[in-house]
């Protein structure tokens, strides 16, 4: 049976891409029974729209009290019957009634080699600022387990990526970012395939 997969992005949804890409071409036996996201012009819905996949734009705007957005969010996941969530870029934090419900089974990407380069503010072109600031000779990109701290659970793979003399951030963060892409396919399979074991879903 296919992994029914939830997906939350904020803004291109490149990766998210990449994973719809991965089941046309039935490398990956999954489905994405639903795209969420905060931002209604988001590339990310766009994409969702044009593969014909379910999605909702769940914010702060129609739901103000963040508890609310929170159950919002929840409801429409259990309805949609997402087993496993992939935040994509999705730049807001999850809420604790979402995190108890899928504890374990949301994964992250983030485009730097974490410990480092992580946490609050450490989005979009900052991480990559942040490693030629650094002076670091490679960066790379993470997949990991969300927990309640922005970039901080378990790690589940890196993939790691030279600095190359004459790099700029947004350089860097290209060549990053084509890595996510493949990393990001690469923990699904696993996670199929049951060589990354996330809990059971309601334990
Ligand atoms: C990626 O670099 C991801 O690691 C980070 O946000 C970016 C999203 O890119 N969390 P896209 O929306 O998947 O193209």
């Amino acid at each position: 049976m296919a992994l029914k997969i939830g997906v939350f992005a904020s803004h291109g949804g490149s990766n998210m891409q990449a994973i719809i890409d991965g089941i046309e071409a039935g490398t990956l036996d999954a489905e994405i029974v639903l795209v969420i996201s905060n931002n209604s012009g988001s590339g990310a819905l766009e994409r969702a729209r044009r593969h014909d996949l379910p999605w909702r734009h769940l914010s702060g705007k129609h739901h103000p009290e963040p508890a609310d957005l929170d159950r919002a969010i929840l409801g429409a996941l259990q309805e949609a019957g997402a087993e496993v969530i992939l935040l994509a870029g999705y730049m807001k934090k999850i809420g604790p009634e979402t995190l108890a419900a899928y504890e374990g089974r949301i994964l992250n990407i983030h485009p730097a080699l974490l410990p480092k380069h992580g946490g609050k503010g450490m989005y979009g072109i900052h991480p990559h600022e942040s490693v030629l600031a650094a002076g670091d000779i490679e960066s790379g990109a993470t997949v990991h387990v969300v927990n309640e701290n922005y970039d901080e659970g378990p790690i589940l793979k890196q993939r790691k990526v030279p600095v190359l003399p004459g790099d700029t951030p947004e350089t860097l963060q290209q060549r990053v970012l084509k890595e996510e892409h493949v990393i990001y396919a690469d923990v699904l399979a696993d996670v199929i395939a049951g060589t990354i074991r996330l809990p059971v879903l309601g334990d």
